[in-house]
């Protein structure tokens, strides 16, 4: 089982092999995808809802994502693992950005870091990248700008807003980016960026065409109460929970959990000791 590096992603986009990718924030959930053989773990700002109940992913903090990415961390062996830098981590000035983003190598022990946006932020992501910090790109519906795009809605769906994102696309990587996952988008657009470029993609919404796919933990084993169209849900792990908590209250309730195999033996000796050590003590309370 070989760790799978940055330079990997370059690897596998070139030998045509697809990148698979699911999110995770917890140390159990890594070591699930990693025993599957998944080859990157992200530890996304979709935690702001899935995890943590918010309804938008600006509310996660950087202290709350940097505790999931260490959890996330322990749990994995050989997945590359990307964290999100959240929403306010990344906007004050590239000095900070690079901090914040040092934080997630040092103290989460990331292989990589995600960063939403080009444009402007474009240079940001170069420092990032200049203080030997890989970064993976995130451009089409980025949930941090989702009340300037007008909502979760699918992006570059007029020909100008698909060369738009087609730029993007190359801007990062000529900024140094490892791999650009690009989110809601029509597949020609995406399948046009992914072929423009020699890093590579990894979709979600974004059509088959992409050299991988990235999927929210919670929409693909059925966690989730919501879904958007472009999730395909691979269990009902929701259901069987409430089934087996119904099972536990029902056992519970009817004296039929704890069994005799669930319970500590005590030997016939130490137990008759006892049984006189409670008649004597009951003997001497008033
Ligand atoms: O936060 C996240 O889970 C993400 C994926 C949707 C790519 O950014």
């Amino acid at each position: 089982m070989t760790k799978v590096t940055v330079s990997d992603l370059t690897a596998f986009k070139q030998q045509r092999k697809k990148i698979t990718m699911i999110t995770a924030y917890d140390a159990p959930s890594a070591r699930f995808a990693d025993a599957a053989g998944i080859d990157a773990i992200l530890v996304g700002d979709s935690a702001a809802m899935t995890v943590f109940g918010y309804d938008q992913t600006t509310a996660i903090t950087l202290e709350e994502m940097l505790l999931l990415a260490r959890a996330a961390k322990r749990g994995t062996t050989r997945a590359l693992l990307v964290a999100d830098m959240p929403f306010g981590s990344v906007q004050v000035s590239d000095a900070a950005t690079v901090e914040n983003a040092r934080r997630f190598v040092n103290e989460a022990g990331v292989d990589a870091v995600k960063i939403e946006g080009a444009g402007t932020m474009a240079r940001r992501i170069g420092a990032v990248i200049d203080a030997g910090i890989p970064v993976v790109g995130h451009i089409g519906l980025t949930p941090q700008s989702a009340d300037r795009l007008g909502g979760y809605k699918p992006q570059g769906r007029t020909a100008d807003a698909a060369a738009q994102l087609l730029e993007d696309a190359g801007t990062l990587e000529r900024a140094g980016c490892v791999a650009i996952v690009l989110e809601a988008m029509p597949q020609p657009v995406a399948a046009a960026i992914t072929q423009s470029l020699t890093i590579p993609t990894i979709g979600i919404g974004a059509g088959v065409e992409c050299d991988g796919q990235v999927l929210v933990w919670h929409d693909v084993l059925g966690l989730s109460v919501k879904v958007p169209k472009f999730v395909k849900q691979y269990a009902d792990l929701g259901s069987e929970i409430v089934n087996a908590l119904r099972a536990y209250i029902d056992d519970v309730q009817s004296g039929r959990f704890p069994e005799p195999t669930n319970t500590y033996a005590m030997s016939e000796e130490e137990r008759a000791r006892f049984e006189k050590a409670r008649q004597d003590l009951s003997a001497t309370k008033p």
